[in-house]
């Protein structure tokens, strides 16, 4: 398990004009104050990897103010000695990505995000305690986004299907108002079942693998009480096309696909608790790292690499004995890039172990081995 970045160039990236960072195995930190480009530095490590940012929709929101192209390249380490991938991503609003792959035009999106780039990142932003504690669809995002980046098939599925709604939906307001026949509808029907599948079948193949990892990382963050995800579905595989028939009159009525995969949810649970409402604050946030994790675990079982673990600001709301096992946690994987404004939370020999870098109003001060300052 070898495959980890070694160093990242960030060219009119959100505050940053033109920075390096380089990056060690092992336990990377970022430090600085508040509002200095922590949180951006980890953003521009995922957009590079995977070919977009998981922040946020509006992408040009990453392009620093008064610019109009923002630009990243990174060297990506694939067997821990001299095997090494350059990429790089150029983005102008409007524009088409450019992506290369040692400097020839790379794959398109999807085949780059889903391990184009030889390497896969599990972040983890503060605000992805929506994954447990928000809407539905925070939770299938969670899972479209981990298969998205394992397979290009189940990634292509996941747009075409949301295409094949989308679609769906306009004729059944059509035929709601008269102005199409109902007979119209089973091509359509057919194209979102044809979609529908290959992501049903991803999920219900991962959530197996997924609860008994997420189960053991919970049972270690939180306790033993028993930890639990249930996929629920509107509709199952088996009874796809029926029930989407079925759903004919319902749906003409409402204007809008009322079953399938963009309308299935999974129930987090503990000690047979629905933590998505009744959770406390402290419940949601570690069954969120907890499924962070259980997806580490995912694609280390599917690919045989550990992703590059991106945790944002994961440290201050924590105890010190969870902090401690965190840090434990980072120390021993490939690679983790966190961030934090305060070293303290991190003992001496932690820090020994560890890679420190700097930074400051959107400029890379130092990077220090062993944490100690040079
Ligand atoms: N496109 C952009 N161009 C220039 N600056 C930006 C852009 N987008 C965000 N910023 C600024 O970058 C600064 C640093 O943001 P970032 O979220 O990385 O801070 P941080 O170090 O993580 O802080 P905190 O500790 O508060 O989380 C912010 O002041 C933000 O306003
Ligand atoms: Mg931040």
């Amino acid at each position: 398990m070898t495959v980890y970045l070694r160093a990242l160039r960030l060219v009119n990236f959100r505050n940053y004009a033109d920075a390096t960072a380089l990056l060690s195995p092992g336990l990377n930190i970022i430090v600085g104050d508040n509002a200095q480009g922590k949180t951006n530095l980890l953003e521009a490590i995922s957009f590079t990897v995977t070919g977009s940012t998981p922040r946020t929709p509006r992408e040009n929101e990453v392009v620093r103010w008064g610019e109009d192209f923002a630009r990243t390249e990174a060297r990506i380490s694939l067997d821990g000695s001299t095997d090494e991938r350059a990429v790089a991503i150029g983005y102008a609003p409007g524009q088409k990505k450019r992506i290369t792959v040692d400097g020839a035009p790379g794959p398109s999106l999807t085949n780059y995000a889903a391990g184009g780039a030889g390497a896969r990142v599990v972040t983890f932003f503060p605000d992805d305690i929506r994954v447990v504690k928000g809407a539905p669809a925070d939770r299938r995002e969670f899972l479209d986004t981990l298969l998205s980046s394992l397979r290009p098939a189940y990634a292509r599925a996941v747009v075409e299907y949301a295409k094949a709604v989308g679609q769906r939906n306009q004729l059944l307001r059509r035929i709601r108002d008269g102005f199409s026949s109902e007979r119209t509808l089973a091509t359509w029907d057919r194209k979102v079942v044809d979609f529908g599948k290959v992501v049903l079948e991803g999920r219900e193949a991962a959530m197996e693998p997924l609860e008994e990892y997420f189960r053991d990382s919970l049972r270690v963050l939180y306790g033993s009480e028993k930890a639990a995800i249930r996929y629920s579905y509107t509709t199952t595989l088996g009874d796809y096309s029926e029930a989407l028939r079925e759903a004919h009159a319902t749906d003409i009525d409402r204007g809008t696909t009322s079953i399938g995969p963009h309308r299935d949810d999974f129930e987090v649970l503990l000690g047979g608790v629905n933590l998505t409402m009744f959770g406390s604050q402290g419940q949601q946030r570690l069954a969120t790292l907890a499924l962070k994790f259980a997806a580490r675990d995912y694609v280390r079982g599917m690919v045989g690499e550990d992703p590059i673990l991106l945790f944002d600001d994961v440290m201050s709301e924590l105890d010190e004995s969870r902090r401690e096992y965190l840090a434990g946690y980072f120390l021993e994987s490939t690679q983790a890039v966190i961030s934090t404004t305060n070293l303290e939370y991190f003992g001496s020999d932690i820090l020994q172990r560890t890679r420190i870098i700097r930074i400051s109003g959107g400029s890379i001060l130092e990077t220090a081995t062993n944490g100690v300052r040079k």
